[in-house]
């Protein structure tokens, strides 16, 4: 059978020329590369993979298409770091050459296994523009750093019987004396599940099934992608980036989002016992996260900052998206609440704090830094809508607000000119208990924003294109509050 060509479907060893080092100019001239957050240094990536600590570093990563700012060819980028702050670029771990991974290597999670890392991923493959298959794939990397694939691939041959070619993004894990791997999976009648392989020696694998879980998501869910699990504090989690879900208030606001649910696997019966779930983060710019054991055995999760099929601004330029800050996980009353990881408070240079009492309208906390911190404590009991303004100059701003007659918290990126998502709309919102004192962390870094609020109860990531002098943070409310905060400017990792 010929192979199906599309000139996108193209590796890194078939560039030509000086095309590579012209893409990578093109880039560094960027003014809204981030300074500290994990990015491609030309081209498209997406999803983080085979995030681990091991031996001693930390080992992120992700999916990158080398040649535009579009999806293509997906080869796994990799970044390593000893402190999760500064990183270092490393040769391209996976570069699909080989029949198995013809159209690409697809998105996957690592696990470690006898002083090794096992990097699993799919292989995708395509026949036509619409007719693909998948083969699941390793690859492993030792002490030395050195990736090799399997010479077994694949450890998966296609898809099994009931499933169409869109099955990908193993995640295995060890569960007493066996080795499980949850794929995301879609049904031939077009509904997303989740399917499991069981093997005794993370080589060798048999299916055992789809893993029920009873979450009622609608039939329009056509895919579920990226299914991750682990344990927090013996609470077992569920991640999951189901595709076709639709929009409620609050709710699904984005064309793909991620769902985490809290529950009780149960192996031998195939069941998630799904006892509360939520939708992970708020924001516009979010999906396919991984999670993986920190330092500390601290559950550490990155996503990736952007969306499907939405045409970003840095597009023109040859690159698209990054990563999400590294955040930790924990469970608070109930509720997965994320953080931003200790680590990262190696960033901070420059500080300044202060406390402000505004009475009604608004004014500038700060300007100057495009890539800083600020932890605010905000205490009022009369203002019915009060919040901050990033990216802020007197014709643009993000905004972030409260608003206590309805308890909740929207985020407003219209006011920006260089729109874009406008088909999603402008506007993501999320209920919120407003007392007397709201918590604000956000990292602001060039074109994104990662928003805390209460401690990690709301999450809101979003990318946002600014004009170079929009740096101010500003403060309003419509009646008397008091603002506690601490604004550090951030340093930038230049290796990146
Ligand atoms: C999620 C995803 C994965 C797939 C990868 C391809 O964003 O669609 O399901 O493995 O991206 O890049």
């Amino acid at each position: 059978m010929t192979k199906y060509t599309e000139p996108k479907y193209r590796s890194i060893h078939e560039a030509e020329g000086n095309e590579l080092e012209v893409l990578k100019e093109k880039v560094a001239a960027s003014m809204w590369k981030p300074a500290f957050h994990v990015h491609p240094e030309h081209g498209l990536l997406n999803d983080p993979n085979g995030l681990a600590y091991f031996n001693g570093e930390f080992h992120v990563f992700y999916q990158w298409f080398p040649f535009g700012a579009f999806h293509g060819m997906k080869h796994w980028a990799h970044v390593k770091s000893n402190n999760l702050v500064d990183w270092e670029r490393l040769p391209t771990a996976l570069v699909p050459t080989e029949d198995y991974e013809s159209h690409g290597a697809y998105s996957g999670a690592s696990m470690e296994v006898d002083g090794k890392l096992y990097l699993y991923y799919t292989g995708n493959i395509k026949f036509s523009a619409e007719e693909r298959s998948a083969n699941q794939c390793l690859a492993i990397m030792g002490k030395d750093g050195e990736v090799l694939k399997y010479d077994k691939n694949p450890i998966i041959e296609g898809v099994p019987t009931g499933y169409t070619g869109h099955v990908r993004d193993p995640k295995v894990f060890r569960k007493g004396s066996m080795y499980y791997m949850l794929l995301g999976a879609q049904r031939e009648d077009k509904t997303g599940e989740i399917i499991v392989y069981e093997s005794k020696d993370a080589l060798d694998w048999s299916f055992k099934g789809e893993l029920r879980l009873n979450l009622d998501l609608p039939e329009s869910c056509y895919m579920l992608e990226c299914p991750d699990y682990f344990e927090i504090k013996g609470q077992e989690v569920l991640v999951i980036s189901p595709q076709g879900l639709e929009a409620k208030q609050h709710h699904y606001q984005n064309l793909y989002n991620v769902i985490y649910a809290l529950g009780k696997l149960d192996m031998e019966n195939l069941t998630f016992d799904v006892t509360d779930y939520q939708e992970l983060d708020k924001g516009f710019d979010f999906y396919a996260p991984q999670t993986f054991e920190g330092r500390n055995k601290e559950r550490l999760m990155f996503g990736w900052a952007g969306m499907a099929e939405v045409e970003y601004p840095t597009d023109q330029e040859d690159w698209a998206h990054c990563l999400t800050l590294p955040r930790e996980l924990d469970i608070v009353n109930g509720l997965l609440v994320q953080k931003p990881a200790i680590e990262l408070k190696q960033l901070r240079s420059k500080s300044q704090s202060g406390v402000l009492t505004l009475d009604k309208g608004s004014t500038d906390l700060h300007s100057g830094y495009h890539s800083f911190e600020l932890e605010t404590s905000i205490e009022s009991r009369e203002s019915d809508s009060f919040g901050l303004e990033l990216f802020s100059s007197e014709t643009e701003g993000l905004v972030l607000e409260f608003d206590r007659s309805t308890q909740t918290v929207t985020l407003n990126r219209e006011n920006f000119p260089a729109l874009f998502g406008d088909e999603h709309g402008f506007v993501r919102s999320a209920e919120l208990s407003i007392g007397d004192t709201v918590k604000v962390h956000a990292f602001v870094d060039r074109s994104i924003a990662e928003i805390f609020i209460n401690d990690g109860e709301v999450v809101f990531t979003t990318r946002v294109f600014p004009m170079n002098k929009s740096t101010g943070i500003k403060l309003f409310t419509d009646k008397e509050l008091t603002c506690t905060y601490t604004i550090y400017q951030l340093k930038s990792n230049n290796s990146l």
